[in-house]
């Protein structure tokens, strides 16, 4: 399976889009917000990824990630130059799928948990059909949100609804077999004129082929598309990074423990760091004392 992050459509609600700065590269807490997205694909076992960004944001991710050897990726890069929908993704994408599956995530969405590995270890090896998640949350109008009948199934999904008939909302983060391309090619923008991830899953669900699986206590999720929630998911990483003085989404780390990389380049990166907590993080995985 290979990796899309979405990462464009500059900080619509966080900021005006005359300051000419990527959400997706500020900081939450030590590290830029797009590390944890790409975390979250590397810990599906996902090393061939593609970034979809704005023009004007996208060479700061080539900047940063270059084409992904120093961890052990395969990164390319592409434009959208008009934020037009999540499910575009898919049509931009599609070369770069060429006939394996494909797995979204979303640039402003950031996920932990300690089960997290195994929920996403599983929706990668699926071979049919998609893999979506759905968590609790008190605000559900502000996203995607499916219900279930008495026995899980899921019954519809819809887009930011009014009225939602649950309070579990779809994250940011979508698992496909290769028909995603087709399918998304095949739909129509929506009222706000938009082409639809919720659309998009829709069409699966409605052929039997979706697979709702949701995310219970032990995995939290963070969309930070707003200040507040941008300031919430900075403190709760710095809590678990403190407590338990390890770093979450740190890329080379997991690089090396799902064997993307080697211990020379472990070393290469830690010295690169030089002097930074981040360095003398890599140093201690070396010395295995993490
Ligand atoms: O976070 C989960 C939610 O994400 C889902 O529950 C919703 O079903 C889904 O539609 C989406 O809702 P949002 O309102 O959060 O989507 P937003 O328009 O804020 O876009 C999410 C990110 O994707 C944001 O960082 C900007 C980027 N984006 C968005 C669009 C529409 C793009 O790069 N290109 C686009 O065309």
């Amino acid at each position: 399976m290979k990796g899309i992050i979405l990462a464009g459509g500059s900080g619509t609600r966080l900021y005006p889009s005359t300051i000419a700065l990527s959400k997706q590269m500020i900081p939450v807490y030590d590290k830029p917000m797009i590390y944890y997205p790409m975390s979250t694909l590397m810990q599906a076992g996902i090393n061939e990824v593609l970034i979809i960004s704005t023009p004007q944001d996208l060479p700061l991710f080539e900047r940063l990630f270059e084409d992904g050897g120093r961890i052990g990726m395969k990164i390319s890069y592409a434009v959208q130059k008009i934020p037009n929908g999540l499910a575009q993704a898919f049509v931009i994408g599609a070369d770069f799928i060429g006939s394996s599956g494909a797995a979204l995530v979303l640039g402003d969405n950031l996920f932990h948990g300690y089960c997290l590995s195994e929920h996403l270890e599983k929706a990668n090896k699926v071979k049919k059909g998609a893999t979506i998640f759905a968590c609790k949350v008190h605000d559900p109008e502000r996203y995607g949100v499916v219900e279930f009948d008495e026995s899980g199934i899921a019954l519809s999904i819809e887009e930011k609804p009014k009225n939602p008939k649950s309070t579990y909302a779809v994250p940011g983060l979508y698992f496909y077999d290769n028909n995603v391309v087709e399918i998304a090619k095949s739909l129509k923008p929506s009222a706000r004129g938009e082409y639809e991830i919720t659309d998009l899953n829709n069409v699966y669900l409605e052929k039997g082929l979706l697979n709702v699986e949701v995310l219970n206590r032990d995995v939290d999720w963070f969309d930070t598309g707003t200040s507040e929630s941008l300031l919430r998911a900075s403190s709760y990483i710095e809590a678990i990074e403190k407590r338990k003085g390890t770093k979450i989404a740190c890329l080379e780390a997991i690089a090396y423990e799902k064997g993307f990389i080697d211990k020379t380049s472990l070393q290469r990166a830690a010295n690169l760091m030089g002097n930074t907590s981040y360095g003398d993080y890599l140093k201690k995985i070396l010395d295995s004392k993490v």
